[in-house]
């Protein structure tokens, strides 16, 4: 069987699995058709991607990138090794560890290919893209959880942290709940609910972690945005005695028609990075930047608002900071840096030194003012400004951070356990 693509490419496989890409375009609020994705695996089990976009899309005077990088709007046949061959931008529509676990165990089965995590997976995903067996795109479904469902999904998360989800018919039931807000990427405990005019990203605390992740998490954003950072909204819900975390989905707005959706591609993408350790040479602030100066609107504004988001990752020791918890987002057809999400503190041992996830300087991935400092050109920034921001915000963490945890509702316990994620002493060597 063969794909015929546009002109006369035509796409040929031995063994393979294919799937249309929808996308909902720009203040729009259902998708059509904006290609076709093929993945070949080898005998000697190499992934090829491939994807063409369709005639009749590139002939849309509206027609935007799914991806602004690799996926251009153009004629020809691309094709992608990396990723098990999914390519970056549609493996960012997919779910993730978490998700990833909800569909298998929907599904009843251990492991799924990488396509069926993206057709199974609802359409709640980030970003405005689609998947499905069909040329036509489906009309969009438009079914969410609600916020009052949240006390029974933190119910169903927690028995699948503990891998004791029940296997009858009524528990079946319960499960296509939780299945419905998978599609989010990340590791921890996550659904997606609606309230009366938004949906949000609902994340759980766990049984088994070591402070109340989801006021934490709330209160950095708050730090976060009390240093000048862009950030998503959020706002804390408690059910059943148990805290939950609802951040506001920047890639969705309601409009009396639905949602309209904005693209959105992480940091690994634009990186074109991977997650196996042989490709983390490119993990690295530095060439973040380089890249989001090219693709983005405003590159002075959201170079800057990077290069602060470095300085606040440093500052509360938030080492979690790798490319999947960056994104850009296009609501229109001009691109920017995403609010920030997904600020946590941590405690490492070590109080000297501490390595953000990605390379920020000449010294690596160092923590530290003076690394920061020594590729601030390409953030687009001159010495002295740099300077300031880092000074302004140090005083600002060492002044606030432990006001803003207890006004966000952490408790003065988890506030001490944590307080070695601020202002490390490392940070002023
Ligand atoms: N407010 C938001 N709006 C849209 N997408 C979001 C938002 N917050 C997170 N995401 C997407 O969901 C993914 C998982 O969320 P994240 O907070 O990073 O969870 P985790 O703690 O499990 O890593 C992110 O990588 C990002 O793609
Ligand atoms: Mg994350």
């Amino acid at each position: 069987m063969c794909v015929k693509a546009r002109g006369s490419t035509v796409i040929s496989r031995a063994s393979a699995s294919e799937c249309f890409v929808y996308i909902t375009l720009p203040g729009e609020v259902s998708p059509v058709t904006a290609g076709r994705f093929v993945l070949t695996i080898n005998t000697r089990g190499d992934a090829l991607g491939q994807f063409v976009y369709r005639t009749k899309y590139l002939e849309d005077p509206h027609a935007v990138a799914i991806d602004p990088v690799e996926l251009k709007l153009s004629k020809r046949t691309y094709e992608t090794g990396l990723l098990n061959g999914v390519f970056g931008a549609l493996r960012d529509a997919g779910p993730d560890y978490w998700g990833r676990r909800v569909i298998e165990k929907h599904a009843g089965k251990p492991q799924l290919g990488e396509l069926d995590y993206l057709l199974e997976s609802p359409d709640d995903r980030a970003g405005a893209l689609g998947f499905g067996l069909y040329a036509e795109p489906p009309a969009p479904q438009r079914k969410f959880n609600s916020t009052i469902d949240l006390e029974k999904l933190q119910a169903l998360a927690d028995a699948l942290v503990k891998d004791d989800l029940p296997d009858d018919r009524q528990a079946r039931q319960v499960q296509d709940l939780m299945l419905l807000g998978t599609s989010m990427g990340g590791a921890r405990p996550k659904t997606v609910v609606q309230d009366n005019d938004s949906l949000w990203v609902a994340k759980f605390n766990r049984a088994d972690d070591r402070w109340n992740n989801t006021r934490v998490e709330h209160s950095m954003l708050r730090l976060a945005r009390e240093c000048g950072i862009t950030t998503a909204e959020s706002r804390m819900q408690t059910v059943g005695g148990k805290d939950v975390l609802l951040v506001k989905r920047f890639d969705r707005e309601k409009t009396t028609k639905g949602y309209t959706r904005a693209r959105m591609v992480s940091g690994l993408t634009i990186l074109r990075a991977d997650e196996a350790p042989e490709t983390r040479q490119n993990w690295s602030y530095v060439i973040l930047v380089e890249e989001l100066r090219r693709i983005v609107g405003d590159a002075k504004r959201d170079a800057a608002e990077l290069f602060r988001r470095v300085c606040f990752n440093a500052l509360v020791s938030n080492i979690d900071d790798h490319p999947r918890n960056h994104a850009i987002i296009a609501k229109e057809k001009e691109w920017k840096l995403s609010p920030a999400y997904d600020l946590t503190p941590s405690v490492p041992v070590s109080v000297e030194r501490r390595d953000l996830a990605l390379e920020c300087g000449d010294q690596g991935r160092y923590a530290n003012p003076n690394n920061i400092l020594s590729q601030h050109a390409r953030f687009l920034l001159v010495r002295d400004e740099a300077k300031k921001i880092i000074s302004d915000m140090k005083a600002q963490v060492e002044a606030t951070w432990y006001e803003t945890l207890r006004a966000s509702g952490v408790s003065p316990k988890d506030a001490e356990t944590i307080r070695g994620a601020f202002v490390y002493p490392g940070f002023s060597l």
